[in-house]
């Protein structure tokens, strides 16, 4: 029910894409993150309605009751064999990922404090309280600042635990996690990174962070999200058979009810397609440097990337909320947000798909350029 006091400010009326219904109207739109458009992909919507028919809507117990379907099974080799890892778990959700990555390393042992990037997603937060070890934050991206915390709080011979996203929502920075490794070897700590972003996106594998920096560390261990790039729904954690053992036996997936059918069916058509069209990649990162170039020009400040995230800020709070709606009047929607990160003054934000063509990119620029 949309009440007075609701968040939900745009009501989608159908799928999200290069052009989105909102409100009853098609917008142009770079929001989101649907990077490839799958959400709506005629293949995945088959493959989920197959699952449907034969699962039903879910197994109504819990992966690790009597609710592991066969078809999760294929998730969790298909996860396996996308990241080239000995093992990997299909969880309900990528926020449950992190949450279930982080108290099985807890289980394990490997970890005594826990060092944690200032602007992580809510998740990593959530899932560090739930380990019930000392937190403490480091500047964002800041491996010097990591390092005076760790000489600062780590005590005899505890072992840290080094938390961050592996690129951030709302400026599509990168973690510099190969100098993170470089203090997980000094400090004999582990580091775990929510990849929800970039996994699918970068790298040449579409291995997300991993790829990117070409990272092999037994000191490195990862979740992410099937809700983005890979069209589908649910969170997933990759990774060697001991480590993925212990994932198995946390509470996440004994007391949650386990993926529901129509998105493992999505999720495993959506790793196939991923996996068969590395050209989607490319594209991405063309519309992006088009994109970034463009706003170049106009003299604002961006990223110089080509990921599918751009951010930018126009004077204060009030002129970019203004811009914001000037171009939803004009049918383009894209996002000003607080969100984790942003700043108390907020962000313009855009996101890339690779089915956006030039001339909806331009399209975005010229508006912008007459609204500034
Ligand atoms: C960085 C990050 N981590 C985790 C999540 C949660 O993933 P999911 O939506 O699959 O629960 C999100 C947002 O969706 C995110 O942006």
């Amino acid at each position: 029910m949309k009440t007075k006091r609701s968040p939900f400010k745009y009501i989608l009326e159908g799928p999200t894409g290069a052009t989105t219904n909102i409100h009853q109207k098609d917008m142009l739109y770079f929001a989101g993150v649907g990077y490839f458009q799958l959400q709506n992909h005629p293949d995945i919507i088959q493959a989920s309605v197959d699952a449907l028919q034969k699962y039903g809507i879910s197994s109504a117990t819990s992966r690790a009751g009597i609710g592991t379907t066969d078809l999760l099974l294929k998730v969790d080799q298909k996860i396996a064999e996308f990241f080239n890892t000995d093992d990997a778990i299909y969880l309900p959700s990528g926020y449950l990922s992190n949450i279930a990555g982080i108290q099985a390393l807890k289980a394990m042992g490997k970890f005594d404090v826990i060092f944690i990037d200032e602007v992580v997603h809510y998740c990593n937060e959530e899932a560090a309280l739930t380990a019930a070890v000392p937190v403490y934050t480091f500047k964002s991206r800041d491996s010097k600042d990591l390092e005076v915390q760790l000489k600062t709080h780590l005590k005899g011979k505890q072992k840290p635990l080094i938390v961050s996203d592996g690129m951030f929502p709302v400026w599509g920075w990168m973690a510099p996690i190969p100098e993170y490794i470089a203090i997980a070897e000094k400090y004999n700590g582990i580091i775990w990174i929510d990849d929800a972003h970039p996994v699918g996106i970068i790298g040449e594998n579409g291995r997300g962070t991993y790829d990117y920096f070409n990272l092999k560390s037994d000191r490195l261990f990862m979740g992410a999200t099937l809700s983005k790039a890979f069209g589908a729904y649910g969170g997933f954690i990759p990774g060697s058979e001991e480590f993925i053992y212990h994932v198995k036996h946390g509470h996440v997936i004994d007391g949650s009810t386990s993926p529901v059918s129509a998105a493992a069916g999505a999720a495993l058509k959506g790793l196939q397609l991923v996996t068969e069209n590395p050209q989607w990649r490319d594209q991405i990162r063309k519309n992006a440097v088009r994109l970034k170039d463009g706003l170049k020009a106009m003299g604002l400040e961006v990223e110089n990337n080509d990921f599918p995230i751009t951010s930018f800020k126009i004077g204060g709070a009030e002129q970019m909320q203004n811009i914001h709606a000037e171009l939803f009047k004009r049918n383009i929607y894209i996002q000003y947000t607080k969100y984790i990160g942003a700043g108390p003054e907020g962000v313009l934000r855009t996101v890339m798909f690779s089915t956006h063509n030039y001339e909806q990119i331009d399209h975005l620029l010229s508006n912008l350029k007459e609204i500034i």
